[in-house]
Order: structure tokens, then C-alpha cells, then sequence
């Protein structure tokens, strides 16, 4: 088994988190999900961070993780939010995995409470139009691009039979 990081990248709402977890049931590596560090970190929410300090102040943030993981983890998951290829070079990290789901399906997926979790998600018209402004950055920053129009079980299993 490799020691390198498995880094998952992808729009918001295509399963980044869940797919972590599915990984962890599978490897026992440790999950470092960015979002969460961070808003920890700054004892915010994320909408919290984005409201009172500025999206620029949380795409400095991603940077500084990317950075830290990239120096200092290995062996782990690393789940990113959802821009984090847009701002930071998130092959530092580790093995890239770009979960790609089309848009109906991430739209399908996300509860109204899960919605109001993503300030850059507010509008559908606008996420679609960021969706496919990024799937070329998302595609260009992988490894390795997993169909995750599938089940978690699935799309765990094609990543770590890709290792
Ligand atoms: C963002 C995605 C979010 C979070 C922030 C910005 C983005 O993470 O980092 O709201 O720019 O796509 P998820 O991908 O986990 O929703």
C-alpha cells in the first residue's frame, strides 16, 4: 500500500466527504477535509468566513493547508472544497482524484440545508455556469478521473484499484 496522500478534488456536492469516509472504511488512513480544518481553525462556519472575512481571506487559508499538507502528511485522505484546484496547486498534496458527477445528479444531491452551507451556491443558474467554467481546471489538475455517477462502494473501489 502506498504512503502518498489521496487527494480528492470536485465540485460542490459531488461527494468529496463521502467518499473520504467510504476510503476510510477501506484504508484507515486518516481524513484531513479542508473545509472543516479551516473552519475549525477559525472557529467560523465557512459562510461565517466568507460574510466577516472575504472570500480572499479563505482562498488563503486553502493555500496555507495545501502548503502545510504538502510539507508535513502523508498517508492520509485529504478531501478539498470545492475551489481549491481554481487557487491552489493541489498536486503538491498527493495523488489527485477528480470525482466528476454531472451536474443533475450534484444538484440532486444536495438538501436545501446543505445549499445554504455553500455561499457560492446561492444560485443554481450561477453554480452551473462555475461548474462548467471549472470541469477543465478539475480535469487538468487529476491524476486520475473517477465516474462518480456511481456508488460510493464503486467509486471507492475504482480509486484504491488505481493506486
Ligand atoms: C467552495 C466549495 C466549498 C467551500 C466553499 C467554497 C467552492 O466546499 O470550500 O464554500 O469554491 O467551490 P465543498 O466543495 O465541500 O462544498
Amino acid at each position: 500500500m502506498t504512503y502518498i496522500n489521496l487527494v480528492l478534488i470536485g465540485f460542490m456536492g459531488s461527494g468529496k466527504s463521502s467518499v473520504a469516509k467510504s476510503l476510510y472504511q477501506k484504508t484507515k488512513k486518516l481524513i484531513l477535509d479542508s473545509d472543516k480544518i479551516i473552519a475549525n481553525n477559525e472557529n467560523l462556519s465557512i459562510p461565517e468566513i466568507f460574510s466577516s472575512k472575504g472570500e480572499d481571506y479563505f482562498r488563503k487559508c486553502e493555500k496555507d493547508f495545501c502548503y502545510f499538507v504538502s510539507k508535513n502528511i502523508q498517508n492520509c485522505i485529504i478531501a478539498t472544497g470545492g475551489g481549491m484546484p481554481l487557487f491552489c496547486d493541489v498536486k503538491i498534496m498527493g495523488k489527485v482524484f477528480f470525482l466528476h458527477l454531472d451536474f443533475d445528479n450534484i444538484l440532486s444531491r444536495l438538501s436545501k440545508k446543505e445549499i445554504q452551507k455553500r455561499p457560492l451556491f446561492e444560485n443554481k443558474n450561477q453554480a452551473l455556469e462555475l461548474y462548467l467554467k471549472r470541469l477543465e481546471t478539475y480535469k487538468s489538475n487529476a491524476d486520475i478521473i473517477i465516474n462518480a455517477n456511481q456508488s460510493l462502494e464503486k467509486i471507492s473501489q475504482d480509486i484504491l484499484e488505481s493506486l
